[in-house]
């Protein structure tokens, strides 16, 4: 297969931690070809998609006493082209959030690409709908008690019949922006006012779950399917438990929980185009479906001996090839 990747600036990545990179090795270990480019080159003519692609050649991280061991060098760049991108089996739209204007507007080329040519992973139209922190609010059956509005009186009413919420800004990652407030809060009013600038944007007020202390645990779903889990374990004076933040991972199982809420979600993803996407779940309910570049194989593979790159690529070689 021909597999394009756009991603952020290449050297920007980390090896040790990236999932595209290690989706990236496992395509080219199974024998595919790995282009990469990136979003602001893509570009529209006549109705159809290109892009600047560049061919890469990876050195494969290697596992040396539980650490993933960069080798020197890892990329190479072989050689560019520019070509219609439904020259490619495949597409992943990888770019890391926030979700800016430009963003969309590359999500709105990819829409020319053919889906019987080629399968943009994740879906430009699902990377739309799915804004990372709302998405989760149309399956009300396994989120915690959520509210959206930029309305302070409604999110008072609400922290008062929780007594401790989190707010979350509904374009960040990695726990950017994310504050704890309970009642009595002498920075309440301010805290609201800043997370919502003043009344003009929306923030996300959610029921605070007191096992986060225990993890907020990162589910790889792959085509409505379970495939990995990592837990990630705030550490220190730290309440969140993003990898971002310092937040420890450690081994996990996928619980009968996870399955069920990944039942839950699958018809949905699957309309939407969501093939692979990383939920986050905190004392068994879901908080986040993470759309647009979802992270935590690499740590997965490295604490249960397993190579999910090689689980997606063999997925797709079903997918194209069925
Ligand atoms: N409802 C909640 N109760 C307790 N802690 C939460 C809750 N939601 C999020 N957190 C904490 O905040 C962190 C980030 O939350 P999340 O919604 O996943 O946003 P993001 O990872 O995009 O910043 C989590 O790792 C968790 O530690
Ligand atoms: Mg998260």
């Amino acid at each position: 297969m021909k597999l394009a990747f756009i991603v952020d600036p290449i050297d920007k990545l980390d090896p040790g931690h990236d999932t595209s990179v290690a989706i990236m090795e496992a395509a080219q270990i199974l024998g595919h070809e790995v282009w990469i480019t990136e979003a602001h080159q893509l570009t529209a003519i006549d109705g159809k998609a290109w892009a600047n692609l560049l061919s890469v050649r990876l050195k494969p991280v290697e596992l040396v006493e539980g650490r993933w061991q960069i080798i020197e060098n890892w990329y190479q760049i072989d050689h560019g082209v520019f070509a219609p991108l439904e020259e490619m089996d495949a597409v992943f739209m990888r770019t890391d959030p926030p979700v800016t204007i430009p963003y969309l507007y590359a999500t709105y080329i990819l829409d020319l690409i053919d889906p019987t040519k080629t399968l943009v992973i994740n879906s430009p139209r699902g990377l739309r709908t799915a804004n990372e922190k709302m998405y989760a609010l149309q399956f009300p059956s396994v989120i915690p008690h959520t509210l959206v509005s930029q309305d302070k009186s409604v999110i008072r009413k609400f922290v008062e019949e929780k007594q401790a919420v989190i707010l979350k800004p509904l374009g960040g990652k990695a726990g950017e922006g994310i504050l704890f407030l309970q009642v009595g809060d002498r920075n309440f009013n301010s805290l609201i006012e800043i997370s919502t600038r003043w009344g003009q944007e929306p923030v996300m007020v959610q029921e605070f779950l007191p096992a986060a202390k225990e993890g907020d645990k990162r589910v790889i779903v792959l085509d409505g399917e379970s495939i990995g889990a990592v837990n990630r374990i705030p550490t220190g004076n730290e309440f969140r438990g993003n990898m971002a933040v310092g937040g420890r991972v450690a081994p996990v199982e996928i619980t009968d929980r996870d399955r069920e809420i990944c039942a839950v979600l699958a018809p949905q993803l699957k309309v939407d185009g969501l093939y692979f996407v990383g939920i986050d779940v905190i004392g068994g309910y879901l908080t986040e479906v993470n759309v647009t570049s979802p992270t935590g194989i690499r740590e997965i593979d490295r604490l249960n001996n397993v190579s999910l790159g090689k689980e997606v690529i063999q997925w797709l070689q079903k997918f194209v090839s069925g």
